[in-house]
């Protein structure tokens, strides 16, 4: 892709919506940032050019989180948009718009896109088998039902897949199978489904894939085969409890996620265009417009079939381009929870910061499907050798040489020809790789100047030709000078804030593409500073990974406990509690409030224990207390701390130190407790799990000074919570 095939009016460009389910993290940012270097870039050069994105807010992952905080979804989802909004905002994703599914317009735009497919017959109902779970009254979504693989009887397989030999299946084909919520036996229920004919497009889309010059190859080949192989009608309705829009004329029946979240593209546009007196057909419905979608690997069947399916028979415009990334793995292998190797958007920033990821993720990224590696040791290395030594300090002794020498005077540029038709050359093959989505041959291109920059520099020797020609050093200056300009605007789509600040040194604003050149003359400077220092390498990234926090997320590493036991810090505090007075909770049938004593103070908790104990027998029990959680309402009533208890699946029974007292702190051998207050999100995070009526949290015991804490009435292996 080149300029002269750049001849759209208008730019519309996506991103994947994240999941409104849990926090942004380093595999989306790969995604995020990728979007947000492309776009700068477009805007920088003069495209007109639209950003739009969304959270992903419906399905059932969320209802079911939303019902075990005892909030409701739309609390949930107001919660995790708020923390998407900053954490975007600090890694410098320049949205023009970035909206949510759970709103009116992709109300709108869903009931007219489904309303438009059934009228054409692209929509009808048939009754299928679904897995029902009687216990907890909800028809179970494929990832809420597990069992025996139905091909290679593996154990514990999801209702859709099996990890272990990749088989495909329906819930109903589950050996065994059992409610992944409470653990019971589900039984199967007909249930009537939408279905939309996915497998009359089969034609469209293979000739929509052969015209579109821009896809990736090898996405299309799989696409080309999975057509081959024929394709299957697609179930677009759920089954209440849902969270998501109902379908028209149905009492309990919801759109599936799937439908209504690309379809937020169109709403997010719609949202702006209302904001902006715009129209949203200009993008939709207009030759004159070209669609970018970015997407990860993941999702490549619902963006390269289904959505392009319903557009069609919808009468939307199709994608321009889609482009796939690969995954991100950390130090060559998958992110991990459990192996410490998980990092939120958050926690990166507590030590390191946002433009060093953008710096090395651009140097990543090459517009293709392979995964790619954040490897410690390269990232220091990248950072201090690349940014730090060759740009950062080739700006730096530039514009600190012209201020202490010429009082930051630019008066004239030595005419080195070679030289400047060298910028020239490699200036028009950054642009061809921004535009082409190579953004680490870009990077190559920028790097490549800023050396033949600090070349000049250092082969004119300027402090020892001073003493001789200084009229000479003056032009050398001029001619860096200029250079540090053109790298200020060639580098901003990766490094917006970076070039900002430069630009402000040169003493110059808003630099478009078209400002590269060697044309700054007789112009001041202003005051210079070190921008980029540079890093501890190796240690870096790692730092967070152990000792000072994200303690609650470094739960189950095995590095932090092992490398730094004696600092680590155990994310709860943990008090022995004595139960005082027990009230049924007035509006939830499952809760009780319990009123506590803490030694220092008392609090009321509200718990679900009322399914399991009689109220005789919680009277006077010393429980175990979380007393750093943020305190939450459930149904109405403050719950100011949480009691903790194992679940096996059948059995639910609390933690319980007879022998001390209430205020002892409860703790575990090397582990510091935090007093940090603690989200239900972190809290979630953590692993406590019961052996031999113990409670283990990384193979050490809970206890108090006095005794080691018991788990009343619970299997081995069941989870505390
Ligand atoms: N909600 C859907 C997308 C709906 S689009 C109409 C979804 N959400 S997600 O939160 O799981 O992922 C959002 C984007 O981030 C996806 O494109 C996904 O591929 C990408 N990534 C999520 N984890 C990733 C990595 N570990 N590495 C790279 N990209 C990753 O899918
Ligand atoms: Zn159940």
């Amino acid at each position: 892709m080149n300029k002269s095939k750049f001849k759209a009016k208008r730019i519309l460009v996506t991103s994947a919506l994240p999941y409104s389910n849990g926090p942004i993290h380093l595999g989306h940012l790969v995604e995020y940032i990728q979007t947000d270097i492309f776009v700068r870039f477009l805007r920088l050069i003069g495209e007109d050019v639209l950003f739009v994105c969304a959270d992903d807010t419906h399905g059932a992952p969320i209802e079911i989180k939303a019902a075990e905080l005892g909030i409701k979804p739309e609390q949930l989802i107001a919660n995790v948009y708020k923390e998407h909004v900053k954490d975007f905002k600090d890694f410098l994703i320049s949205f023009d718009n970035y909206y949510t599914t759970n709103s009116p317009e992709n109300k709108h735009y869903s009931d007219l896109i489904f309303g438009r497919l059934k009228e054409k017959g692209y929509i009808y109902t048939k009754d299928i088998e679904v897995t029902y779970c009687g216990h907890c009254r909800r028809t179970l979504p494929d990832r809420y039902v597990k069992g025996k693989c139905p091909k290679c009887k593996a154990p514990d397989q999801y209702g859709d897949v099996c990890e272990n030999c990749n088989a495909a299946y329906k819930t109903i084909d589950l050996i065994d199978p059992y409610c992944a919520i409470c653990k019971n036996k589900p039984i199967r229920k007909i249930s009537k489904h939408y279905f939309f004919r996915l497998s009359k497009f089969s034609k469209k889309l293979e000739s929509w894939l052969k015209k579109n010059k821009n896809l990736q190859q090898e996405i299309k080949n799989f696409v080309f085969n999975w057509i081959k192989n024929g394709l299957e009608d697609w179930n677009i309705s759920r089954d209440g409890p849902y969270f998501g829009f109902k379908i028209p004329g149905e009492e309990d029946k919801y759109y599936y996620v799937w439908l209504d979240a690309p379809i937020g593209y169109i709403a997010s546009t719609d949202n702006y265009c209302k904001k902006k007196g715009l129209k949203t057909e200009d993008y939709w419905n207009s030759k004159d417009a070209r669609i970018y979608h970015f997407i990860g690997k993941d999702i490549i069947y619902f963006h390269f079939l289904f959505w392009p399916a319903m557009l069609i028979g919808s009468g939307f415009s199709l994608p321009y381009h889609i482009l796939v990334h690969g995954f991100l793995t950390l130090n060559g292998e998958k992110m991990s929870k459990s192996r410490g190797t998980f990092f939120t958007a958050r926690e990166f920033l507590q030590k390191n910061n946002a433009e060093h990821l953008r710096f090395y993720y651009a140097g990543l990224l090459s517009g293709r499907m392979s995964d790619i590696d954040l490897s410690f040791d390269d990232f220091g290395k990248k950072i201090n050798n690349e940014l730090a030594a060759n740009i950062g300090n080739f700006c730096y002794r530039v514009l600190n040489f012209l201020n202490r020498y010429f009082d930051g005077e630019v008066k004239d540029v030595d005419n080195n020809k070679t030289l400047i038709n060298e910028i020239k050359k490699l200036t028009k093959n950054i642009e061809k790789s921004y535009y082409g989505l190579n953004f680490n041959e870009a990077l190559k291109g920028i790097l490549h100047i800023s050396s033949l920059g600090n070349k000049c520099f250092q082969e004119n020797e300027p402090w020892k030709l001073i003493e001789k020609d200084r009229e000479k050093v003056h032009k050398i200056l001029g001619l860096c000078v200029n250079i540090v300009k053109n790298l200020s605007i060639l580098i901003k789509p990766i490094l917006p804030d970076f070039s900002l600040k430069l630009q402000k040194q040169l003493n110059l604003q808003n630099q478009k593409w078209s400002n590269i050149n060697f044309e700054l003359k007789n112009h001041k400077i202003g005051k210079d500073e070190i921008l980029i220092k540079k890093i501890e390498e190796k240690k870096e990234i790692k730092q967070s990974n152990a000792s000072e926090l994200p303690a609650s997320l470094r739960a189950g590493s095995q590095t932090s406990r092992s490398e730094t036991c004696s600092h680590v810090t155990f994310p709860l505090n943990l008090k022995v509690a004595k139960i005082i007075d027990i009230k049924e909770h007035p509006n939830a049938e499952k809760l009780y409030i319990l009123d506590i004593d803490l030694g220092a103070e008392k609090r009321q908790l509200v718990a679900g224990l009322k399914p399991y104990y009689k109220e005789e027998e919680l009277k006077s029990k010393k429980i175990i207390v979380v007393t750093n959680l943020k305190y939450a309402k459930l149904r109405g009533v403050e719950s100011q701390g949480m009691l903790l208890a194992g679940d096996d699946g059948r059995n639910v029974g609390v933690l319980t130190a007879e022998h001390s007292n209430p205020g002892d702190k409860v703790y575990l051998e090397g582990f510091e407790n935090s007093n940090k207050e603690l989200s239900f999100d972190e809290f979630l995070k953590i692993s406590i799990t019961v052996k031999n009526s113990k409670a283990y949290f990384e193979n050490k015991e809970l206890k108090t000074d006095k005794e080691i804490v018991r788990a009343e009435r619970v299997k081995d292996g069941a989870r505390v919570r």
